[in-house]
């Protein structure tokens, strides 16, 4: 993927050309993801919910980021990469998310990702003019967690809806080259991929945007109690719980290591 492929994409959407994005945070899966036709990987700060067990995005800064990003980059095989500006590093300043930009895109990212619309649209339009791809976020955005008052689904009423839309169009007006839409209805999620010549990419809004993005531990079968919108399409926790059993047993009854697995 390029950026005009994201525009190639919008442009001719079919069912087949759907784009399909996953998160990932390490160089080990990335090799994996780089075996699929998936289109792009997002180093999301879900990494510090889904790696680090924290209970909020908030925990996540630059440099974790920059150093998932980096792990990430070496097992991507060219796989277009975003990687999320983490809590606040963008609001600190001008100078401040021209740094973090910078940093996530030497570390190997294509293109950065920052939650909300307000106030952040000259930030937006400093980074795109100084060539860095901005991708938007709009919806339930994690990172406003304690304004939403937990995890909930944003644009339900109408007024909160029109809003939502008009963030999407105030991000597009700035330059962003796709939108993540997440944790709203599924109407409004297409009625916002409608209104934009710039790729939607869905997460719990439903089937009509553009692309779907998922977490890559949720997907996989990690996740306990993944959330409504997600699907876990194999068990390999299960898979590895086996394994760690199975290996467990083997050292306990010691028929491992074998003669095979031994120097002579
Ligand atoms: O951090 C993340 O994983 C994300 C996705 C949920 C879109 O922002």
């Amino acid at each position: 993927m390029t950026l005009p492929d994201f525009r190639r994409r919008k442009a001719t959407k079919t069912n087949q050309e759907r784009i399909s994005f996953v998160t990932c945070y390490d160089c080990a899966f990335a090799r994996l993801i780089a075996q699929t036709e998936l289109d792009c990987i997002l180093v999301g700060d879900s990494v510090a919910m889904v790696v680090h067990g924290h209970s909020s995005t908030l925990a996540a800064d630059l440099a974790m980021m920059v150093f998932h990003t980096e792990s990430v980059a070496r097992g991507a095989g060219g796989k277009f990469i975003v990687a999320d500006i983490p809590f606040l590093e963008h609001r600190k300043g001008q100078s401040e998310a021209v740094s973090a930009a910078q940093a996530l895109l030497r570390a190997g990212a294509q293109a950065i990702k920052l939650e909300g619309a307000a106030g952040n649209l000259e930030i937006i339009q400093n980074l795109v003019e100084g060539g860095v791809p901005v991708m938007g976020h709009i919806g339930l955005t994690p990172q406003f967690i304690h304004a939403f008052g937990g995890f909930k689904v944003q644009g339900r009423e109408d007024s909160a809806a029109e809003k939502i839309l008009a963030d999407a169009k105030a991000l597009e007006a700035a330059g962003v080259f796709a939108i993540v839409i997440e944790g709203v209805p599924a109407s409004l999620g297409k009625r916002i991929t409608d209104a934009l010549s710039i790729p939607t990419i869905g997460i719990g809004a439903g089937p009509d945007c553009d692309g779907q993005v998922l977490v890559l531990h949720d997907l996989l079968g990690f996740t306990e109690k993944p959330p409504k919108f997600a699907r876990a399409f194999g068990q390999v926790a299960h898979a590895s719980v086996a394994a760690l059993g199975a290996y467990d047993e083997a050292v306990k009854s010691s028929t491992f290591p074998a003669a095979k697995e031994s120097y002579s």
